[in-house]
């Protein structure tokens, strides 16, 4: 039995980075797999991929069309997933990310702070407004959240973002307790730099690479090490496990 069957996920941002590359683990593990992500060709490809992936477990993968930041497109998108997949189990919050935009509070553009917030705040609370209340009537489930070692530890330089991931922690901390009652368990994962296309971009153009790099103890994460602890928190492996904000860093929130 694959550690994920009979499981119907809703994945947002699941068309690139660590969004597909979860998207690909739970098909792989059995699940039913909701792509919701606002670039259609990145959707589609994710879905395709994730698709052969789950083939010999009776995984599957749906996209759709999704704006997180829009109550309307949250709402059809859920109601899409149940009309295809019958129930939901697994929220993953995971479409987010910071820009080179971003800086000191006193240098960073009113624009960059609202995108962070509207993007991973508003995002993750629409999504969750919508799903859980399918979750609690699919007989409960997971919640995973995205937030990042800039909400654990003192990263300069980008304030907007740090300010988004400290909200997504708390929140996630404030629902685990708001629906233990539905059975549903909500935790997020904290990761530091990991190696989507959009964040090795990012890096190519940047001084700080080579001091980024001394400080992830195992060097730097690849999605793949985010999406095996997201099949962890998505599965009944994690049955008591709720609340947490759990690391994936490379030790760099301990040195
Ligand atoms: N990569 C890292 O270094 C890192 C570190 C810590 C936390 N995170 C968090 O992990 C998550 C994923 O990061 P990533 O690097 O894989 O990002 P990514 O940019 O590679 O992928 C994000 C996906 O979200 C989609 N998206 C953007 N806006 C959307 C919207 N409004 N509605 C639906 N989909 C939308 C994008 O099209 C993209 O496919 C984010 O929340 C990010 O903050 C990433």
């Amino acid at each position: 039995m694959a550690r994920l069957d009979n499981k119907v996920a809703f994945i947002t941002g699941g068309g690139g980075g660590i969004g597909r590359a979860t998207a690909e683990r739970f098909a792989e593990e059995g699940a039913k797999v909701v792509i919701a992500e606002i670039n259609r060709a990145a959707g589609e490809a994710a879905t395709l991929s994730a698709r052969s992936k789950g083939r010999k477990t009776g995984g599957d993968a749906l996209f759709i069309e999704t704006d997180v930041t829009n109550a309307e497109s949250v709402e059809a998108a859920v109601k899409q997933t149940i009309k295809h997949y019958k129930s939901l189990h697994i929220l993953h919050n995971n479409a987010g990310g910071s820009t080179l935009q971003d800086g000191p509070v006193t240098e960073a553009p009113v624009e960059e702070f609202w995108r962070c917030i509207n993007l991973d705040v508003f995002g993750t609370f629409l999504c969750s407004k919508f799903a859980i209340p399918e979750i609690a009537k699919s007989g409960g489930g997971s919640v995973i959240n995205m937030s990042s070692n800039v909400a654990l530890m003192a990263l300069p330089g980008r304030d907007c973002y740090t300010a988004a991931k400290g909200a997504v922690t708390s929140l996630t901390r404030s629902m685990a307790v708001e629906y233990a009652p539905d059975n549903i368990r909500v935790n997020a994962i904290a990761p530091s730099v990991t190696l989507s296309d959009r964040v090795r971009k990012l890096l190519e153009k940047s001084p700080e690479i080579e001091a980024i790099s001394k400080t992830h103890l195992l060097g730097l994460g690849e999605p793949i090490h985010v999406a095996d602890l997201a099949v962890y928190l998505a599965g009944d492996e994690s049955a008591i496990t709720t609340g947490q904000v759990i690391p994936v860093d490379s030790g760099v929130t301990i040195v």
